[in-house]
């Protein structure tokens, strides 16, 4: 096992992934851990798989930068998809994060979030009378991907009849940020960017001649934080605006419908813990920590060091790119006794799923709601439910989840 383990962890190239390795990360991830924590990859890159250097790598923006433009050169050129991911404020730095950090973090203030409860109920509520009408489901179309999409339309006030291209765009620009992209897959990721962009640049357009209620509308309150960066550098530049507007849905679309997704087969895998919820609904806020822990669906984060700098007992030079495996920290046995047991009411749980530091999730709390709200009704609703077929997954190493589930709803 030990000699296996090395073996494992010494061949890891994130460049050559076997199927083995999508199916089940985690015995590859251990042997990382274990064996080479800090692991240089043959294409001259760092995986870091222990949480406590993730930890101090996400804490250390000085040293350890967000800022993709020099990635993402040779990546994808002089294209929309760079204009895209290096606009959005996830691959930036402070000053121009912060800014655009600001004015998110404003609109999904816990108010902002408390208010949409109501919505969110109602929605997974016609999602569910729709499934018990057709009496079975296919988990990820006919629930888990529709309620991020409806959400996230709702936060920037998409008409409802506009929303259908939403999540095609959404997985078309997140693929093309796997470790390799095909020309096919980049060709998609760009034309997707581009599309979305027009579209964008209607709503924006109508949403200026006629404003929604800032409070509930993010979109209104983007445009309304917009201008020419003249005010203290507060405001959003247009293409800030329209990159910000395309990279919440993205954020929030595929994460939420792997925890969903994730979380409904990892109940079904684990009958003993489904039980348990069923007869302790109170435990549900537990239950989804545990699910974004157990099954991260987002499973790798990248950062590049600005200087030389130690980690973990290795020393990195400036420019190194680095990344940040969230799903093998939220398996390190340091942090978590027993990693590998799925605990519906495992405390304390302080995974990485929503990363920390200065760029955290600015959803999660978003995401925490509908995770919960999703799978506690579905299991009110259907608590015989079963898988009644091989789940298809998705095929990525960055965004873990399925593309389909086939489910008996008893
Ligand atoms: C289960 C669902 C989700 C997961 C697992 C997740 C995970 C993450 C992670 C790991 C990051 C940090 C990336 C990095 O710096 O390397 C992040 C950032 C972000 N997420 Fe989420 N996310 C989820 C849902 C959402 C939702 C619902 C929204 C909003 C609608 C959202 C908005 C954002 C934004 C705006 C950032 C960038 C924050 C910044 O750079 O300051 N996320 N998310």
């Amino acid at each position: 096992m030990n000699a296996h383990a090395r073996e494992l962890a010494a061949s890891f190239d994130l460049e050559r992934l076997t199927p083995e390795f999508y199916d089940n990360p985690y015995p590859t991830y251990r042997a990382l851990r274990e064996n080479e924590p800090v692991k240089r990859l043959p294409n001259g890159t760092v995986f870091l798989t222990r949480y406590d250097d993730l930890v101090t790598t996400y804490k250390n923006t000085r040293s350890f930068s967000s800022d993709k433009k020099k990635e993402f050169t040779p990546k994808y050129g002089a294209s929309l998809l760079y204009e895209h991911h290096t606009t959005s404020l996830v691959f930036n730095d402070p000053p121009a994060h912060t800014r655009v950090r600001r004015l998110i973090m404003g609109a999904l203030s816990p108010r902002a979030i408390a208010s949409m409860e109501g919505d969110l109920i109602a929605l997974v509520d016609r999602l569910l009378d729709a499934i018990a009408a057709k009496g079975d489901c296919e988990l990820i179309g006919d629930y888990a991907a529709t309620i991020p999409i409806e959400v996230i339309g709702n936060l920037l006030d998409v008409p409802h009849d506009e929303r259908e291209p939403l999540r095609g765009w959404s997985l078309a620009i997140l693929g093309a940020l796997e470790p390799v992209v095909s020309p096919e897959a980049f060709a998609r990721g760009n034309q997707a960017v581009k599309d979305f962009l027009s579209y964008l640049q209607t709503l924006v357009a109508r949403r200026r001649q006629k404003p929604g209620n800032p409070e509930r509308d993010v979109l209104t309150r983007l445009i309304q934080g917009e201008g020419s960066g003249e005010d203290n550098g507060e405001r959003l530049t247009e293409t800030e605006l329209l990159h910000n507007c395309i990279f919440l849905l993205n954020a929030g679309h595929e994460t939420t419908t792997n925890l969903i997704g994730n979380g409904l087969v990892a109940l079904d895998r684990h009958p003993d813990q489904k039980q348990r919820l069923i007869q302790n609904p109170d435990l549900i806020k537990t239950a989804v920590e545990e699910m974004l822990r157990y099954e991260s669906s987002n499973q790798l984060g990248n950062r590049m060091t600005t200087e030389a700098v130690e980690l973990g007992g290795v020393m990195l030079e400036a420019g190194t790119s680095i990344t940040l495996c969230i799903g093998a920290a939220n398996r390190d046995p340091v942090q978590f006794p027993d990693p590998e047991i799925f605990d519906i009411a495992r405390t304390p749980n302080r995974h990485l799923a929503f990363a920390t530091g200065a760029h955290q999730c600015a959803g999660m709390a978003l995401a925490r709601l509908e995770g919960a709200i999703a799978i506690s009704r579905f299991l009110a609703r259907f608590p015989n439910y079963a898988l009644s077929g091989k789940p298809v997954r998705g095929g990525r190493v960055r965004f873990r989840g399925f593309l389909n589930v086939p489910c008996s709803i008893g």
